[in-house]
C-alpha cells in the first residue's frame, strides 16, 4: 500500500464523476481512500471556479489543512479540478501548502506526481487535452443505487461568464460501447439510476452517434435503470431527443435547460445564442412531443447592464414556463472571461433584491406545481430512509420530485412503487404507497 488518500469534491456533478475517476487511477496505483482527513498521507481538494464564493470556501479549507501539514509536514496537500487549471502555478506561490496542482486533463499523471511532491518537489500538471476522456478507466464506485457517468468533457460555447471553457478546454465524447458497458456493470451492482454527464450532454458526438441514439443505447441496457442527464443547453435540443426522450419509458421526463435570463438583450452579450422566444417555442414543442416533461433551470442575476426591464423579464419567463426547480445565482465576475470586461456595474444590494425575487417566485412555482399533483400517483424509486424520520422512506419520481412514504415491511430500498400523493409542500410530496411495482435489492431494516 503506498498511503491513504483523503479527498473532498466541490463543485458540478462532473467533478463528483471526475473524484470517481481520480480515486480508480489511484487505487490502481496502490492508495487506499479514507474518510478521515487525519489518517491520511495525502489531501485532495476536487475544486471549482464557477464563482468567486466557490473558491474562497477551497481557501478557507486549505487554511483548516496547514495545522494539519504542520503537525504533519510529510502531508501532501493537492488541488485538483478547475481552480488548479485556472489559477496554476500561482497557488503553489501563494498558497504555500500546496504541494501537487493538477488540472481536469492529466489526472492519469496523479500518482507520478504525488510521488514528485513525495520527493519535496512539486507537482503540476495542468495541460488541457483535445482528446482526453477518461474512457477506459474504470471509476471508483461504492455501491449504492445512483450513478454519474460523464459522457462528454469540455465545453465550446464561451457563454461570456463563464470559466468553464478554459478550465475544462474543448468539447470531446467518450465512446457509446464503453458508456453502455459501464450501465451493463452498473445494471449487474444492482444499480436503479443513471445520471450522463456533460456541460452540454446534447453536443455529445460519437462518430455518427448523437446524444439521442447514446440515450437509446443506454435506455435498452436494463429497463429498470432510469436514465437522467444533464446539462442540455437550448441550441442543441433537437426534435430527435425528444422524441427519443418520450419512447422510452425509463427515460426520465425532465430536462434541465438554462435560461441565464429572460431578456434577449442580455443573452446576446451573454452570448447564449437563443432568443427568449426560440426558448419558449422549445419548450411548448417538447411538451407536445413528452407529455408530463417538466424543466429545471439556472438562472444568473445582476449580469452586467441588468436594469430592472431584464430583471422583470426573467421573472415573466419563469411565470410562464413554471420551472419544477431552479438553481438561481449572483453573477460573480471571472477574470479572463468576455463579461469581466463589461464591468460588474449592478450595485451588491440589487443583485441580492433581484435573486431574494427570483427565489421567492420559484419556490411559489415549486409549491403550485406540488400542490396539483395531491390526489395523483406517482411512480417513485425508494431511496432510502427519510433524513428525518426512522419511520419513514425517502424516494423520487421520475421528475426528481422527492416523495415520502411511511415505512413498510414489503418495501425495500432500489424499488418502485406507486404512490398516492397526499399533501405537499415546496421542496416534498408525502404520500401512501398504493402498489410495489418492481422488487427492491435488500429490505430495509425497520429501524436503523
Ligand atoms: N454547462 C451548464 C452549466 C454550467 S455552470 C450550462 O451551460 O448550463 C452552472 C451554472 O452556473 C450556469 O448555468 C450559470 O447559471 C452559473 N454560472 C456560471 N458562471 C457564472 C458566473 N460567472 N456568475 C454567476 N453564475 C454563473
Ligand atoms: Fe459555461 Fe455556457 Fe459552457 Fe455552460 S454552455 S459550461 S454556461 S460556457
Ligand atoms: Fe465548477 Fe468546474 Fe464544474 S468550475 S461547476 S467544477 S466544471
Amino acid at each position: 500500500m503506498k498511503g491513504n488518500i483523503y479527498i473532498e469534491t466541490y463543485g458540478c456533478q462532473m467533478n463528483v464523476a471526475d473524484t470517481e475517476l481520480v480515486l480508480g487511477i489511484l487505487k490502481n496505483n496502490g492508495y487506499e481512500l479514507t474518510k478521515n482527513a487525519h489518517e491520511a498521507n495525502v489531501i485532495l481538494l476536487n475544486t471549482c471556479s464557477i464563482r468567486e464564493n466557490a473558491e474562497q470556501r477551497i481557501y478557507g479549507r486549505l487554511g483548516n489543512f496547514k495545522t494539519l501539514k504542520t503537525l504533519k509536514p510529510d502531508l501532501v496537500v493537492g488541488i485538483l479540478g478547475c481552480m488548479a487549471e485556472r489559477l496554476r502555478k500561482d497557488l503553489i506561490e501563494e498558497k504555500k501548502i500546496v504541494d501537487v496542482v493538477v488540472g481536469p486533463d492529466e489526472y492519469r499523471k496523479l500518482p507520478e506526481l504525488i510521488d514528485t511532491a513525495f520527493n519535496g518537489e512539486k507537482g503540476i500538471g495542468i495541460k488541457l487535452s483535445r482528446t482526453e476522456t477518461y474512457d477506459d478507466i474504470i471509476p471508483y464506485r461504492e455501491d449504492g443505487l445512483q450513478a454519474w457517468i460523464s459522457v462528454m468533457r469540455g465545453c465550446d460555447k464561451f457563454c461570456t461568464f463563464c470559466v468553464v471553457p478554459f478550465t475544462r478546454g474543448r468539447e470531446r465524447s467518450r465512446t457509446l460501447n464503453s458508456i453502455v458497458n459501464e450501465i451493463k456493470q452498473l445494471s449487474l451492482r444492482g444499480f436503479k439510476e443513471v445520471t450522463l454527464l456533460g456541460q452540454n450532454v446534447n453536443s455529445y458526438l460519437d462518430g455518427n452517434f448523437d446524444f439521442a441514439d447514446l440515450l437509446s443505447a443506454c435506455a435498452v441496457v436494463d429497463r429498470n435503470i432510469r436514465i437522467r442527464f444533464t446539462t442540455s443547453h437550448p441550441q442543441d435540443l433537437s426534435d430527435k431527443l425528444l422524441y427519443t426522450i418520450a419512447e422510452n419509458s425509463n427515460i426520465c421526463n425532465y430536462i434541465h435547460l438554462p435560461v441565464q435570463s429572460g431578456s434577449n438583450r442580455i443573452l446576446q452579450l451573454m452570448n447564449r445564442t437563443y432568443t427568449i422566444e426560440q426558448y419558449l417555442s422549445l419548450i411548448e414543442k417538447a411538451r407536445k412531443i413528452i407529455p408530463g416533461v417538466s424543466f429545471s433551470t439556472d438562472i444568473i442575476s445582476g449580469f452586467p447592464t441588468e436594469a430592472y426591464e431584464d430583471h422583470v423579464m426573467t421573472l415573466d419567463v419563469m411565470r410562464l414556463v413554471k420551472y419544477d426547480g431552479a438553481y438561481m445565482f449572483k453573477y460573480s465576475p471571472r477574470e479572463g472571461t468576455k463579461s469581466f470586461k463589461m464591468g460588474d456595474d449592478v450595485p451588491e444590494e440589487i443583485k441580492t433584491k433581484r435573486l431574494q425575487e427570483i427565489i421567492e417566485l420559484q419556490q411559489n412555482i415549486s409549491s403550485e406545481i406540488n400542490q396539483s399533483l395531491v390526489g395523483k400517483e406517482e411512480i417513485v424509486l425508494i431511496e432510502g430512509l427519510s433524513r428525518k424520520s426512522e419511520k419513514f422512506l425517502s424516494g423520487r419520481t421520475d421528475t426528481n420530485k422527492i416523495v415520502i412514504v411511511p415505512l413498510e415491511e414489503n418495501l425495500a430500498e432500489g424499488s418502485y412503487v406507486k404512490v398516492k400523493i397526499e399533501r405537499a409542500t415546496s421542496a416534498t410530496l408525502f404520500g401512501n404507497v398504493v402498489s410495489v411495482i418492481e422488487p427492491g435489492r435488500e429490505t430495509l431494516p425497520l429501524t436503523a
